[in-house]
């Protein structure tokens, strides 16, 4: 038997300018509701269950009969959304409420993906989303900017809440990171570092509006000379920093890195698409703890280094540099909010950043992989 849906608080967040969206969850069931204005009483609420297959079910959909036409895409949206940030890709209609309704709005078809399973209509969520976003604009009640700002806040977030495991930031917090291992790390951020202020050049470059130009202005200037912070962390560590900045090719998780956010702005020549690049790296600088810096300062002590402080500038500036409001994690979500418009440009971007983050992922896991005797050969994934 299923649980109930939890009653534990629910925030809120204006889905556009007619509904406001609340969600609660319990298990791998989430109950999505719709209400006119914060804390009013839902006008419509749908119930999906995700089972980690990467497919959504929707299980039941209550519409208020008085409600208007624009609340069944609206709330099929917003149990979407739910859908894409737990992870799905496809999603299934498993209710008779709505149906013929709910599969025309969603383009849904008749059968399975999985032939073995029984057949119920579904749809992948890409094509889906689309349809519904598309509905909704029909409707002069498109979904808000702030929606997929929100959407992309907590994608992030969820990233990066494992992020004390990966092997860079566990070496450190467990005291096993050697200075080599770091050395190397910083080594590998300097390869991208140093091309920060010209990739954020060619975004002013290709910005066609004021906005867009205002940001990347803003963020250029925030970012001039960062790559010396890294050299004087390296010298302080008796590194050959001349390797680094002339001799040293970024490993493989770098190099990944590098080309996610070179090719959007190079070639795609998309100031948008490039932004999911700082969001997962400056994502993972403006989250970092006190506690953490504690512990790398420990580190570089215990390998006999005076100073410790000053091996580890890098690391400590972006905190302040990349997090707090003011920092340039939180400005490129505003950022984000004023450019994003439509559904399309939003998946495009989403798919970005979840590129960029798998990326920043094996990057900051291979700083102390790669140097480990006991590691797998790796080649390539
Ligand atoms: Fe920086
Ligand atoms: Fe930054």
């Amino acid at each position: 038997m299923s649980k109930a849906i939890s009653d534990e608080a629910s925030t809120w967040v204006q889905i556009n300018h007619e509904f406001w969206l609340s969600e609660r969850r319990c298990a791998e069931k989430w109950e999505v509701a719709l209400a006119n204005d914060k804390g009013r009483p839902p006008l419509a609420r749908a119930r999906i269950s995700l089972a980690g297959t990467g497919t959504a079910r929707i299980e039941e959909l209550h519409v208020n009969a008085e409600s208007d036409r624009s609340v069944l895409p609206a709330l099929l949206y917003s149990a979407g959304r739910r859908a894409r940030i737990e992870g799905a890709r496809v999603v299934q209609l498993a209710c008779e409420s709505y149906r013929d309704v709910a599969v025309d709005l969603m383009r849904l078809s008749e059968g399975s993906p999985h032939s073995s399973e029984t057949p119920v209509p579904w749809q992948r969520l890409d094509i889906a989303m689309c349809a519904l976003s598309t509905q909704l604009e029909g409707l002069n009640t498109p979904i808000a900017s702030s929606l997929m700002v929100a959407e992309t806040r907590e994608s992030v977030m969820r990233w990066l809440e494992p992020g004390e495991t990966w092997g860079f930031f566990q070496s450190v917090l467990d005291g096993s990171l050697s200075k080599d291992e770091y050395i190397y790390a910083l080594g590998n951020v300097h390869q991208f570092v140093r091309h920060t202020t010209r990739i954020l050049g060619r975004c002013i470059a290709h910005g066609d509006d004021s906005e867009t130009r205002r940001h990347f202005i803003n963020h250029l200037n925030g970012e001039v000379n960062h790559e010396l912070i890294v050299e004087h962390d390296l010298a302080h560590l008796n590194a050959d920093v001349h390797f680094v900045q002339h001799d040293m090719p970024p490993n493989l998780e770098t190099l990944e890195f590098m080309a996610v956010q070179e090719s959007a702005i190079a070639y795609h020549q998309d100031p948008l698409l490039l932004v999911a690049s700082p969001l997962a790296a400056e994502g993972v600088t403006a989250h970092m703890s006190e506690r953490f810096m504690e512990r790398l300062r420990a580190c570089i002590s215990s390998w006999g280094v005076k100073s410790p402080e000053k091996a580890c500038q890098f690391f400590s500036s972006h905190m302040t540099f990349d997090g707090g409001m003011d920092g340039h994690w939180e400005g490129t979500l505003v950022y984000l909010e004023r450019i994003l418009k439509s559904e399309p440009q939003f998946q495009r971007f989403l798919t970005t950043c979840r590129a960029s983050m798998g990326t920043t992922t094996r990057m900051y896991e291979s700083f102390t992989r790669d140097l480990r005797a006991d590691s797998n050969l790796h080649i390539s994934s």
